[in-house]
């Protein structure tokens, strides 16, 4: 049987208004390419995709759910984690939403001052979400920092109860390259060349399906 991966992608927008939000500058490139090196495996995999210009296309084995908030995020993820083997959160969520969405557009002639203040809620940890409720599966997170990568990387592989971190700095977002370093749950840690998002991708999956078969076998 194929195994099943579920891979969360790009960025998520959180919207102040109906025409304003805050977002990052993922560009869903990884999501992509791992979507890819999965199918060459023959894998089947479910993408939950935030908003990028990258397209990912609904194929027989490749399930596309496109989502805009880490909310929405975390709702396809619940319906679809009993479906995989593995759980890949490449995606770059937003920490953070608006705790008020406006109705209308926010008009600067209705504010006062020449500052707004927007009052940010955390949203849900969707990794994190995954890990608690998990079963046999495989749970690969990303990290990407501009300062302290490997250390924070770990603390996040504890934090988060991740099989696998794939860390990398923050030249990484939106770029076609990638150079990370796999730091995984037995210590073990690998650091890759600079090389394509495909390349490290391909690399991604295939220890992704080692460690699963370890697990299935225990
Ligand atoms: O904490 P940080 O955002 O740096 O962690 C990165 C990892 O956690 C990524 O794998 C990302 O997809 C995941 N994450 C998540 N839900 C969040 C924040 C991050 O799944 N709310």
């Amino acid at each position: 049987m194929a195994i099943k991966i579920l891979i969360t992608s790009g960025p998520t927008r959180e919207y102040i208004d109906p025409v304003r939000f805050i977002s990052n500058a993922s560009s869903g490139k990884m999501g992509k390419a791992l979507v890819e090196a999965a199918l060459k495996q023959k894998c089947e995999v479910i993408v939950v995709k935030g908003p990028s210009a990258v397209e990912i296309k609904n194929t027989k084995n490749c399930k596309v759910i496109d989502v805009i908030s880490t909310k929405d995020m975390l709702s396809a993820v619940k319906e679809n984690l009993k479906f995989a083997d593995i759980f890949i959160g490449a995606a770059a969520v937003s920490d953070y939403r608006p705790a008020i969405v406006a109705k209308n557009k926010i008009k600067k002639k209705n504010v006062g001052s020449n500052t707004i203040t927007v009052k940010l809620v955390k949203n849900p940890d969707i990794i994190k979400y995954v890990s608690l409720h998990k079963k046999k599966q495989v749970v690969v997170g990303f990290a990407l920092e501009t300062k302290n990568l490997i250390s924070y990387a770990k603390t996040k592989l504890k934090e988060k109860k991740l099989d696998m971190i794939v860390a990398n700095d923050s030249s990484t977002i939106s770029s076609k390259n990638s150079a990370p370093t796999l730091i995984f749950k037995n210590g073990n840690i690998k650091k890759l060349n600079l090389v394509s998002k495909e390349k490290v991708a391909k690399e991604i999956i295939n220890e992704s399906i080692g460690i699963f078969k370890t697990i299935k076998t225990c």
